[in-house]
């Protein structure tokens, strides 16, 4: 297609967005930051994360001197915290293996945990201005509509196909590689839409391209990129032990690898897969389900616990009904292993919580919420 890098800078110039905090970056520890945040986080959420993200660690030596617990404390809330283990190993490997220096290639950032092939060219292009093309969600649809690419993108050869793409598409001068990365990932998030995209504008359809997309040309811009239908989610149950002592509760931290993995969470059952969610709160659990990781001297203490109503947190793939069991105990009529700690009320703050177990001891006033 011709001339699709300077249209799309044009446009950039009028109608990007503008004022994020990372644009204009060329700090790599900072761009790669914010690439991390933004992957599976809205613009408006990351803003401020990064922002005290950056406070709290400046740069990548005081990122990998941290312990991964407080690391996992400043990313709670935002989701997917494989980012955050991935963003700590990672600093370690650029501290111990490059003395602290991002390296400037691609396809060696590409190397690092949790730096994706196009994540990395996206470091490369903001920072180095490096000709790499990116290829993100909002800029193969981009692509395939412009172009026409009707099948899966996730096919190998659809795939491919975009890549050479995107790669004959790239500016001839590196010097507007930055622009150009960002456009393209504005004009995806802002006019070529997944739905309601600006062509489909009734009043007055908008976009660079309308006289050039093959997609909008042969009226299937919906179409693209192809659906593939979603299995429905298995919906599981569980519960969740409160054990309250005073002014500490007993926490578990989770392994690292698995759900909530690094992050600290209520001692929680085994979840049991349901066929529907009416019976939610059929499922009973015992004490003995909490085995090895807690039993109770006098397991009665356990059955005279409160169970408050369940709470849904939907996954990508599951949804969760977890009740939670308020059981006041003392210290001593609890054996737990090293996974769990009595934590004082007032050090919570300091421990990466899950969302749903921040939520419910914020509503249970055990947390202040901020
Ligand atoms: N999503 C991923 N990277 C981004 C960026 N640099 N600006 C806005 N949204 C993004």
């Amino acid at each position: 297609m011709k001339d699709f890098a300077k249209k799309l800078i044009d446009w950039h110039q009028h109608y990007g967005r503008k004022g994020l905090p990372w644009q204009g970056v060329r700090d790599p520890y900072k761009v790669w930051l914010s690439e991390i945040m933004l992957q599976q986080t809205q613009v408006v959420t990351v803003i401020d994360r990064y922002q005290t993200f950056l406070e709290k660690f400046p740069n990548v030596q005081a990122l990998a001197q941290a312990p991964l617990d407080e690391v996992m404390a400043l990313w709670a809330g935002l989701g997917y915290y494989t980012r955050a283990r991935n963003l700590h190993a990672c600093a370690k490997i650029i501290v111990a293996q490059y003395a602290g220096q991002f390296p400037k290639l691609p396809e060696q950032l590409n190397e690092l945990p949790g730096i994706g092939k196009s994540t990395a060219r996206a470091i490369t292009a903001f920072c180095f201005n490096y000709p790499a093309s990116i290829l993100d969600a909002n800029v193969q649809r981009l692509i395939a509509r412009t172009h026409g690419i009707q099948g899966s993108l996730k096919s190998r050869v659809e795939n491919q196909k975009l890549w050479d793409l995107a790669d004959q598409l790239l500016p001839k001068d590196a010097q507007s590689m930055p622009t150009y990365t960002q456009a393209l990932m504005d004009f995806g998030a802002t006019v070529c839409k997944p739905t309601s995209p600006s062509c489909h504008n009734k009043l007055s359809p908008s976009c660079i391209y309308l006289a050039d997309c093959l997609a909008f040309k042969d009226q299937v811009v919906m179409q693209i990129p192809l659906k593939i239908k979603k299995v429905p989610s298995k919906i599981v149950v569980s519960e969740m032990l409160l054990m309250i002592d005073h002014s500490e509760i007993l926490l578990e931290k989770r392994p690292l690898s698995g759900i909530w993995g690094g992050l600290w969470t209520l001692p929680e059952t085994q979840w049991v897969e349901i066929k529907s969610e009416e019976e939610v709160s059929q499922v009973e659990f015992q004490i003995e389900k909490f085995q090895p990781l807690i039993s109770l001297v006098n397991p009665s203490k356990y059955r005279q616990g409160k169970i408050l109503a369940p709470l849904k947190h939907v996954f990508t793939h599951r949804t969760l009904y977890f009740s939670t069991r308020i059981v006041k105990v003392l210290k001593s009529e609890v054996k737990c292993n090293d996974s769990c700690q009595w934590i004082k009320l007032s050090d919570l703050p300091n421990f990466g919580l899950p969302t749903p177990v921040k939520k419910l001891l914020e509503d249970f006033q055990l947390l202040k919420r901020v």
